[in-house]
């Protein structure tokens, strides 16, 4: 058997040109939804994430607004500006890119947020709301991965996963959304004994560990739907957490890298601003 790809390029335009026509009509009631993005710091990666957000924020109608800071910024700053963002009714949406210069106290800063502007959904309050089924800002990564399993396989309800990785921005999230969709969840990390084991009684496999080609085609329940979040630079390019070759030999359906998770992470950050922008203007 040979997976099915799961296009999420595609989905991802779909979403965006949704997202595009919502934005539209706001406009016409006289808002304009408004994304502040801030980078400290001169990481090259989060250099080519913020101008990619940037682009994409102003393609679907929105204002966007960038901050760049230098890395030696001192906290007190940065929190100051995070200040200004919150009262300004222009700006709906506030993201701080991630990760943030040493010095500087990560969790403070994201908590700094207002939790109605906070699109990246990583406030401690909108991690409880997550965790406690109330109305929340939701991790846009996860959130894009819901999309797509929802998209493939219809009702959650049931399924057995299994989440590879823990992290605050991912895995956690993902095992939240999942639950909340009735599947049967477990989350599996460094410590996991027989994970191979593990992943073969999975109906779906989020992989999110951040090491190219760990998860192997093997592992794979035929049928399964894999959904591969790593996004790992290796001198061939980039490639996922999954091991492609192998895994679509067994897996229903399963992401490509590049062109499967990766896009629906910007779109959802802009279908969270406007959310965002729906919900302040009642
Ligand atoms: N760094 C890597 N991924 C993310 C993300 O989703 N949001 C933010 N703010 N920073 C990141």
């Amino acid at each position: 058997m040979t997976a099915t790809l799961i296009d999420g390029k595609a989905f991802a335009a779909g979403l965006r040109a949704r997202i595009a026509a919502q934005t539209a009509a706001l406009k016409d009631r006289g808002i304009t939804p408004g994304l502040a993005v801030v980078l400290v710091g001169e990481d090259p990666a989060s250099q080519v994430y913020v101008r990619s957000k940037g682009r994409m924020t102003v393609e679907v109608g929105m204002n966007s607004y960038e901050h760049r800071l230098p890395a030696e910024t001192p906290e007190a700053e940065l929190l100051a500006l995070i200040a200004r963002l919150n009262e300004d009714p222009a700006v709906n949406g506030i993201l701080v890119q991630l990760p943030l210069p040493a010095h500087m106290d990560e969790a403070a800063v994201i908590n700094a947020i207002r939790p109605e502007k906070d699109v990246d959904g990583f406030h401690v309050l909108n991690a409880g709301r997550l965790a406690t089924g109330q109305k929340a800002m939701v991790p846009c990564t996860p959130l894009g991965c819901l999309m797509l399993l929802r998209d493939r396989l219809g009702d959650l309800s049931g399924k057995s996963a299994v989440v590879i990785g823990r992290s605050n921005i991912v895995g956690k999230p993902m095992a939240q959304l999942l639950l909340r969709d009735s599947c049967t969840v477990t989350i599996a990390h460094s410590r996991t004994q027989d994970l191979p084991a593990l992943c073969r009684g999975a109906d779906i496999l989020v992989a999110a560990v951040g090491r190219p080609h760990f998860v192997k085609g093997d592992w794979i329940k035929p049928g399964a739907t894999v959904i591969d979040v790593g996004i790992n630079r290796i001198d061939s390019g980039l490639v996922g957490d999954v091991d492609f070759a192998g895994a679509r030999q067994a897996a229903g359906a399963i992401t490509p890298v590049p062109g499967g998770v990766g896009p629906m992470t910007i779109a959802c950050l802009l279908a969270n601003t406007l959310t965002a922008t729906a919900r302040a203007n009642g």
